[in-house]
C-alpha cells in the first residue's frame, strides 16, 4: 500500500481526488488536513467530512491554516462558489464526525511515527505544510514524496503568471520548493498536465449511467464545475479535475511522465506566485529539486477513474 497524508481545500476537484483516495485499493490514508484555499478552512473542513461520511470512510479531518502565511486570504470563490462547491450542498450536509484540530501537529505526528515513509498529497496553497517544515525540519527523513497540484511551466489560471494554489499563498510554497531537504523528492502537477486530462461528455454519459448517490454527486459538482471553466476560462470540450491528477500520480506515478528540473516560486509583483521552471535545464548553477509531471496516459487515467466509480457504486 502507498501510505498517503492530503492535505486539501475541497473544492470540486478536491472532492474527485478525495473520492478515488478513498476507494484506491492500494491507498492507505493516514489522515487529511484542511487549509483555506477555494473557500474558508471551515467550509473545507465541513466539505471533507461530508466526503469522508459519504464514502463511509473513517477518517480524521484536521482542520488547518486559515489564511497564507504572509497576506490575506484569496478564495477562489469565483470558481467554487462561496462554499467551496458552488452552493452545491454535499450529502450528508451535517457530518456527524467532528473536525479535528491541529492539523500541523497532527500531520507530522503521523508522519514521524510512520513506520514506513509517507506520500504527502497537496491538492491547496502550501501554507499548512510550509508550517510544518518550518516547525518540524526533520519531518522530511519520512517523506518519501510530496506530491502537489499547482503552478505552470507556462501560463498561469489566477493571474497569466500564476496558477491558484501557488499565487494564494507564495510564500508557503516559496519555502516548501526550497526546502533542501525535499530536494528529489517534490513532484509538481502543473496546469500542462491538468489542463490535458478533462472531464469531457463521454465520461459525464458514462456517470449517468450509475445510479449510486456517489456517482450522481461527482456528476453534478463537475457539471456545475464545467459551466464555470467555459463561462472563465473558455473550455467547451470537457473541464479539468486537476487535483484529482495529484492523487492519481500518487497512487499510479506509472501513467505519467516527469522531468527533473529547476523550480522556484516567484515574490515579483506581476509574477507573483509564478512557479519559475529551468524547462530546458540551461541553468545548471542552480540544481534540480522538482520533477515536474508534464505528460499524462489520458485514456489510461479515466479507465481507472471508471473502475473507481464502479467500484463506489457498492458501497
Ligand atoms: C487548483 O486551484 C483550485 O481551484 C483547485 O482545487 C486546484 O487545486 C487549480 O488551479
Ligand atoms: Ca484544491
Amino acid at each position: 500500500p502507498v501510505d498517503v497524508w492530503i492535505d486539501c481545500d475541497p473544492g470540486h476537484d478536491d472532492v474527485v481526488a478525495l473520492m478515488i483516495a478513498a476507494s484506491a485499493d492500494h491507498c492507505n490514508i493516514l489522515g487529511l488536513s484542511t487549509v483555506h484555499g477555494n473557500t474558508t478552512v471551515e467550509n473545507a473542513t465541513h466539505n471533507a467530512l461530508s466526503v469522508m461520511e459519504l464514502l463511509k470512510k473513517n477518517v480524521d479531518v484536521h482542520s488547518g491554516a486559515a489564511k497564507p502565511l504572509m497576506r490575506p486570504s484569496k478564495l477562489a470563490t469565483h470558481i467554487h462558489g462561496v462554499n467551496g462547491l458552488a452552493d452545491i450542498a454535499l450529502l450528508p450536509d451535517q457530518p456527524k464526525k467532528r473536525a479535528a484540530p491541529d492539523a500541523v501537529v497532527a500531520m507530522h505526528q503521523a508522519i514521524s511515527q510512520n513506520p514506513v515513509p509517507v506520500t504527502l498529497v497537496a491538492t491547496g496553497p502550501l501554507t499548512n505544510v510550509a508550517l510544518m517544515l518550518a516547525t518540524y525540519p526533520k519531518v522530511t527523513e519520512n517523506i518519501e514524496r510530496l506530491v502537489f497540484m499547482g503552478g505552470s511551466t507556462g501560463i498561469g489560471n489566477i493571474t497569466s503568471q500564476a496558477e491558484f494554489n501557488m499565487f494564494a499563498d507564495p510564500e508557503a510554497a516559496k519555502l516548501v520548493l526550497e526546502t533542501s531537504s525535499l530536494v528529489g523528492k517534490l513532484y509538481m502537477i502543473p496546469l500542462d498536465v491538468t489542463h490535458n486530462v478533462l472531464m469531457d461528455s463521454s465520461i459525464m454519459t458514462k456517470l449517468q449511467q450509475h445510479a449510486s448517490p456517489i456517482a450522481e454527486t461527482i456528476l453534478e459538482l463537475m457539471t456545475v464545475f464545467q459551466a464555470t471553466y467555459e463561462t472563465v476560462y473558455g473550455f467547451k470540450n470537457g473541464v479539468p479535475v486537476h487535483d484529482a491528477c495529484a492523487i492519481v500520480y500518487a497512487l499510479w506515478p506509472e501513467i505519467m511522465t516527469s522531468r527533473l528540473m529547476h523550480a522556484t516560486i516567484s515574490l515579483d509583483h506581476l509574477t507573483l506566485g509564478r512557479t519559475v521552471c529551468d524547462i530546458w535545464s540551461q541553468q545548471t548553477q542552480f540544481f534540480p529539486n522538482v520533477h515536474i509531471v508534464l505528460n499524462a496516459d489520458v485514456a489510461a487515467f479515466w479507465k481507472l477513474f471508471t473502475l473507481i466509480v464502479d467500484k463506489l457504486d457498492a458501497l
